[in-house]
């Protein structure tokens, strides 16, 4: 997956790559440059219409180790991660298990999203957090 979204050349052919891996994409999406989705769980990644994604932004559905110690005895981590329609995510952002990014809300780039944010406004930062509502583009 890692090799095809690095190479393929047009979003259109990143999408039906995602598809073929199993994460659930609507219509009207972009997808840029080395975006990862999680590999263990890609089916549990929904991104519904007209959603953007910017390059190298990582969405994670799970957090596991698969290394015998003592934390794969005590912890397991396997949720879903929903990103709305006409959600715009930056270049370089890192979305969390269980997190939603709700309707037209907007991620600055290099944001940690662990928690959902709210339609219509603008968030960033790690931990991301709200900015502002978005009434109108911002210039
Ligand atoms: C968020 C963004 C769109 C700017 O929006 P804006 O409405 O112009 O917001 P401003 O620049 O006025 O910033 C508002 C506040 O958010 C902060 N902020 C903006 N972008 C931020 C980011 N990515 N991370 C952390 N803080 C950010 C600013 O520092 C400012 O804080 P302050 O009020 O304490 O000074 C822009 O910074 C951004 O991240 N764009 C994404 C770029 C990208 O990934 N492009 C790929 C193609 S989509």
């Amino acid at each position: 997956m890692s090799t095809g979204m690095f190479m393929l050349p047009f979003s259109c052919l990143r999408v039906w790559l995602l598809r073929c891996c199993g994460v659930k994409i609507g219509k009207g999406c972009y997808i840029g440059f080395n975006v990862f989705c999680d590999t263990n769980f890609p089916e549990l990644v929904e991104i519904q219409n007209h959603v953007t994604i910017s390059h190298n932004t990582l969405i994670f559905t799970h957090t596991i180790t698969p290394c015998k110690s003592y934390l794969s005895t005590i912890y397991r981590q396997i949720k879903k991660v929903k990103i709305r329609n006409g959600a715009l995510v930056g270049a370089n952002c890192t979305i969390l298990p269980g997190v939603t990014i709700r309707e037209n809300s907007m991620v600055g780039a290099g944001s940690v999203v662990s928690s959902d944010t709210q339609p219509h406004c603008l968030h960033a930062g790690n931990p991301c957090k709200k900015i502002k509502q978005l009434h109108s583009i911002p210039k």
